[in-house]
């Protein structure tokens, strides 16, 4: 690939479970450069560090990874004052209330890749995944034309959407897909820090409900997997029907997928549909892009987040018990596991940012 220049990058919630991971994929990063670090009000002011720190003394450091040495004693500003047009491309790490003032606020001026459900919705908005739908980023340009912006808004799904649609991708593609109900098991981490899930509520449990999930996950599928015409996502016609639960797990969502396709196969076609998925994209030789998007198993005790979801540092989808469903018409069923603050959040919002800059458009 031929040299892309650095560009300056800021992250705008660096101090939570998303944030860090952005950190954590960010330091030494080939094309970007983080030069500010931005939260809310409680920490700015505040080296990084510091602001990580507990009263107690306790550091709410929550990545596997250590903290990389850059970024400790960077300051960290307030995002309500944060001028984004000192950098060249903001990636936004806040809950979705706070983004939705925040993003808006930076977007006249540039790029802004978000992890937030804030714009998600809103026709002129691409949700994108790398390999499943990065064309759809083009709709960019209607926002900038439409909005009069300089940069856009891109946000990337939901972390429980996206093991879900880069599985289903090559099956719609490939056999299409009529009906799809899936069955979360949610890690911890997903629930970020603020306030996140209790211990004493999570322990020897399972809970059976996170607010909006489904909805998000059922909206969020459809979108993705729409087809982009001129300037419009029309949305796949696929009811999708969720359930999300919350399990003691602390990283990887597993889900259990049944599809209804649009033709019969046989779950050896299945696998290798699976198992050839998105070659393209890979071969597009992205910075933070894994070998493989999705590794499909035959183990039949696998996937398991313990074991499984640091495949490729956590950017591939893994893909096992991979059998017919014989309640749905041309049914097939597996087992999918997502790493939701690799490819779910940070890791994999940077991959979209590699994409942009790849197509031209950051
Ligand atoms: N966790 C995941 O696996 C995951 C996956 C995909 C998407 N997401 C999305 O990513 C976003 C962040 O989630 P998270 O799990 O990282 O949450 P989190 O751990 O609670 O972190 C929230 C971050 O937002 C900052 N913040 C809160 N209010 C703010 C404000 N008014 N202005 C500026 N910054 C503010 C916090 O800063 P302070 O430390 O200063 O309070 C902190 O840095 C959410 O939209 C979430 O849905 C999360």
């Amino acid at each position: 690939m031929s040299q892309t220049p650095r560009r300056r990058v800021a992250v705008v919630g660096a101090t939570g479970v998303a944030g860090q991971q952005f950190l954590v994929s960010l330091a030494a990063h080939p094309w970007f450069e983080v030069t500010a670090l931005a939260a809310s009000a409680r920490s700015a002011g505040r080296t990084y560090r510091e602001a990580i720190t507990e009263a107690s003394g306790q550091q709410r450091w929550s990545c596997e990874e250590p903290l990389p040495a850059e970024f400790a004693g960077r300051p960290v500003i307030d995002a309500a004052s944060f001028d984004a047009s000192s950098v060249d491309l903001v990636f936004s790490a806040v809950e979705s209330d706070a983004a939705r003032e925040l993003e808006a606020r930076f977007a006249p001026h540039v790029p802004v890749v978000s992890t937030s459900s804030a714009f998600r919705y809103e026709d002129d908005v691409p949700i994108v995944v790398p390999g499943v739908n990065h064309e759809h980023a083009a709709l960019v340009k209607r926002q900038q034309r439409e909005r009069g912006w300089k940069g856009y808004v891109v946000p990337i799904p939901n972390c429980t959407t996206t093991g879900l649609v880069v599985a289903l991708a090559p099956l719609a593609r490939h056999f299409g897909v009529r009906s799809v109900i899936m069955t979360s098991m949610q890690a911890l981490s997903g629930a970020g820090r603020s306030p996140g899930v209790s211990s004493l509520d999570i322990l020897d449990n399972v809970i059976p409900y996170i607010p909006k999930e489904e909805e998000k996950v059922q909206t969020e599928t459809a979108k993705i997997l729409g087809s982009l015409e001129g300037d419009r996502i029309t949305p796949l016609d696929l009811p999708v029907s969720a359930h999300c639960n919350r399990v003691n797990v602390r990283d990887g969502h597993t889900e259990c997928v049944s599809a209804g396709l649009g033709r019969a196969a046989s779950p050896e076609e299945v696998c290798e549909v699976l198992a050839g998925f998105g070659r393209d994209f890979v071969d597009l030789g992205l910075p933070s892009c894994p070998p493989e998007l999705i590794s499909v198993t035959d183990d039949p005790y696998r996937p398991q987040p313990r074991i499984d979801r640091s495949l490729h540092d956590g950017m591939t989808t893994v893909v096992g018990r991979v059998r017919r469903e014989p309640v749905l018409p041309n049914g097939v069923k597996l087992v999918l596991l997502s790493h939701n603050t690799k490819l779910g959040a940070a890791k994999g919002a940077c991959l979209v940012a590699e994409y942009l800059v790849h197509r031209g458009l950051a």
